[in-house]
């Protein structure tokens, strides 16, 4: 099986790495990769955005399998390219990848589908969205409708803080036409978690839970990032019962409902669910694995990935069976430029030499480039230090002995990845 796996990010890394194990894989390229993923695989300087590109190199090369990593290519239609060609794809379709590219194609399936999720409205005149906003309590959520680099949404502890969100949104384009429709939702409170299946078009298979943390500070303060870490499994008391009621309440409608509108969804779908008192309600959709959950996750599956996506990717997982697990839990923590999510450098040399040898460690390059043999920081999150052990402390404590052996004076990470879960115990 010849695959090619698009992106060049750390979760590509760890679908690349996982891949790499597979015995029916004869040949992996990813595109365009990085310096980490040249050890499982091929690098190709093709950019995730070059859909003609990508098409061309799996057309050349007899690919059987493509798996995107990020939401860039399947919003832009890769999947469906791809399938002109007969090329199959673990990814949903353009129509599908709406899940995540428009907030309010999802607010507006969850009502027809009756998935729990916050109320809401929506708005494109600021005046409209004004007297709403006036109208409900704080906190209260104002949201972009469409893709804006994970910076779209914002959480306002205050009636006041809401309103100029909505007025930045609405009359100064901040975020240029993602956000010339805007919706306003209830705040909901609880733990988060990412939840993640594998999905055909019609039947979803769980695929894990994590828990992210977006925050850039320790103890969940400063701006939001696109993630600083992840543990998995998440503290819960009852994790089975969760994983029943969020597959029979929030996956499988979705995937009944999108069928429905003649776009079934295929690919990883990657619920964010707020645990409120009084159940699971969902917060978004993601149409890919979410970065650095498919890190964390990806070394927690005993399963040979490969045939679960070969499945997907032609409508024929079987309902009946179920992911493997490995015993035990897993941590991710990240290791950023200084500056980042504001602005950072390029350039500062990085030495893996000390880390390459510990226990149960695995570093999936983020943001790096090599140049003259030498590893740089290219990127803000540069590199994604993951471990696993039997529970979930001794996880999070290889994961910070590979972190404290990377030699990385630029760089920096949280130091509390994990530390809410473990005292949650
Ligand atoms: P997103 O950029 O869509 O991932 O949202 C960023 C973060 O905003 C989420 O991870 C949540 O922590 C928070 N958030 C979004 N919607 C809500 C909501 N209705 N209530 C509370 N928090 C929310
Ligand atoms: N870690 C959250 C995301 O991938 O969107």
């Amino acid at each position: 099986m010849r695959v090619l796996v698009v992106g060049g990010g750390a979760r590509e890394g760890a679908l690349a790495w996982k891949l790499a194990q597979s015995p029916a894989l004869s040949a992996l390229f990813i595109a365009p990769g990085n310096p980490g993923t040249a050890s499982w695989g091929s690098n190709i300087a093709i950019a995730v955005d070059d859909v003609a590109g990508l098409v061309e190199f799996a057309r050349a090369q007899a690919i059987d399998l493509v798996v995107p990593g990020p939401e860039a290519p399947l919003a832009l239609g890769l999947t469906d390219a791809l399938a002109a060609h007969h090329i199959a794809c673990f990814g949903p379709s353009q129509a599908a990848a709406q899940l995540e590219t428009s907030k309010i194609f999802t607010k507006e399936l969850c009502a027809v589908a009756q998935i729990p999720t916050a109320a809401w409205a929506r708005f494109t005149d600021l005046a409209q969205a004004q007297a709403y906003i006036r109208a409900r309590p704080a906190p209260i959520v104002v949201k972009a409708d469409g893709l804006a680099a994970g910076k779209g949404v914002v959480v306002a502890l205050s009636t006041e803080e809401a309103l100029d969100a909505a007025t930045a949104m609405l009359a100064d384009r901040v975020h240029g036409a993602a956000g010339a429709e805007i919706l306003v939702e209830d705040c909901l409170t609880g733990p988060e978690i990412s939840f993640f299946a594998l999905c055909d078009g019609e039947t979803a298979i769980f695929a894990g839970m994590a828990q992210d943390h977006k925050r850039v500070g320790e103890g969940d303060t400063g701006p939001n990032t696109g993630g600083m870490g992840a543990i998995a499994p998440p503290p819960l008391d009852d994790p089975e019962r969760l994983i029943e009621t969020v597959m029979a309440r929030i996956i499988r409608p979705t995937l009944a409902a999108m069928a429905e509108r003649g776009m079934p969804f295929r690919g990883f779908l990657f619920a964010g669910l707020m645990l409120t008192q009084t159940g699971p309600q969902l917060i978004e959709f993601n149409a890919r694995f979410g970065d650095p959950e498919c890190e964390t996750l990806l070394p927690l599956i005993e399963d040979d990935l490969l045939p679960w996506l070969v499945a997907g990717a032609h409508g024929a997982l079987d309902p009946t069976k179920k992911l493997s697990w490995r015993e035990g839990a897993s941590a991710t923590v990240i290791l950023a430029a200084k500056g980042y999510p504001g602005a950072y450098a390029r350039g500062a040399k990085i030495d893996l030499a000390q880390a390459a040898h510990l226990d149960a460690l695995l570093i999936f390059h983020a943001g790096t480039i090599e140049q003259n043999g030498v590893l740089q920081a290219n990127g803000g999150r540069v590199l994604a230090v993951t471990a696993t052990g039997a529970d979930l402390r001794t996880a999070i404590e290889r994961a910070y002995r590979g972190v404290d052996a990377i030699d990385f004076p630029e760089g920096f990470s949280r130091r509390d990845i994990g530390a809410r879960a473990l005292s949650a115990r």
